[in-house]
């Protein structure tokens, strides 16, 4: 049995290393070089897939935007990365599931296979947000920002969602709201934050893929991040791939992913910034770079 002692100097370490700002290993790493255009998205890369998600008969050039701004926390030598969406992004997986519910585009990490270790073990998923201010939102609509969807598209076991969330109590949906396993009834909100413009809103969120858990670290502008709960019941099994994007569900209709209303002239978009994951296991989690 361990002595009261052992039990101290163990918590001692894991504050030392939530507190010091070091270099955690990196499970994959998702921030963009500067030399980066948008074409560069277009073939493979080490960062993002090419081919999922976007709309059938795109290429990411026609949808990423590098916009010239401040860097986010994490991006202390690389750059923001725009993902807008316009009426032509309908995904189409396969010829009978042509989704023209939702309008969608979204970065994939490019090792994130769906059952690779980014979903094991315990390992802690760091984003930035921001607005972008020359394409906003429509708050009538839900959004899905990020998301990590199981291997078996039967869930999501975390998502960021912002605008009007179907099926949830009325409230600002101006609003950043991370809820976990979306398969619960109803959903838990782990975090919610206002979503203020030209600002960047940093999460960090530590997941434990053996305890089933969830902690949250969040941060805006340059400022380090912070533990703003602690880590929560929420049950990430099933693996999958994690989403970075703009997801926008449609309003109404029978099936979420195919009648859902979207008016058109959509040019919408997010920025995102500092996106990379890194091993937590030995209790290590950036706070800053
Ligand atoms: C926002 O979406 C609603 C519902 O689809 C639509 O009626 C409205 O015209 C949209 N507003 C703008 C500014 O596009």
């Amino acid at each position: 049995m361990a002595s009261p002692y052992l039990l101290s100097v163990s918590s001692i370490l894991t504050l030392l290393a939530l507190t010091s700002a070091q270099k955690c290993p990196l499970q994959f790493d998702g921030r963009i070089p500067s030399t980066f255009t948008p074409t560069s998205f277009d073939a493979a890369n080490a960062f993002f897939s090419q081919s999922n998600v976007l709309g059938q008969g795109l290429k990411f050039s026609q949808l990423i935007q590098l916009p010239s701004i401040t860097p986010s926390l994490f991006d202390t030598a690389t750059v923001p990365v725009g993902v807008t969406i316009s009426d032509k992004s309908i995904f189409a997986p396969s010829a009978d599931n042509v989704q023209t519910g939702f309008r969608r585009a979204e970065l994939l990490p490019a090792s994130n296979s769906g059952t690779d270790a980014s979903t094991a073990g315990v390992k802690t998923l760091h984003f930035s947000v921001m607005k972008d201010g020359a394409r906003p939102l429509n708050l009538s609509h839900e959004y899905q920002l990020v998301f990590l969807e199981s291997n078996d598209f039967s869930t999501n076991q975390l998502v960021l969602k912002t605008g009007t969330v179907i099926g949830a109590g009325a409230g600002d949906p101006d609003t950043l709201q991370l809820f976990g396993n979306v398969n619960e009834s109803p959903p838990k909100v782990l975090f919610s934050t206002p979503f203020q413009a030209g600002v960047f809103h940093n999460f960090g969120v530590m997941l434990d893929f053996d305890k089933l858990t969830s902690q949250v670290f969040f941060s805006t502008g340059t400022t380090a991040l912070k533990a703003v709960t602690q880590a929560l019941a929420n049950d990430v099994s099933g693996q999958g791939q994690f989403h970075f994007g703009v997801l926008k569900k449609g309003i109404g209709g029978n099936n979420i992913v195919k009648d859902g209303v979207q008016e058109a002239g959509i040019d919408e978009g997010i920025i995102f910034g500092g996106i990379f994951e890194e091993d937590s296991s030995a209790g290590c989690v950036s706070l800053s770079p």
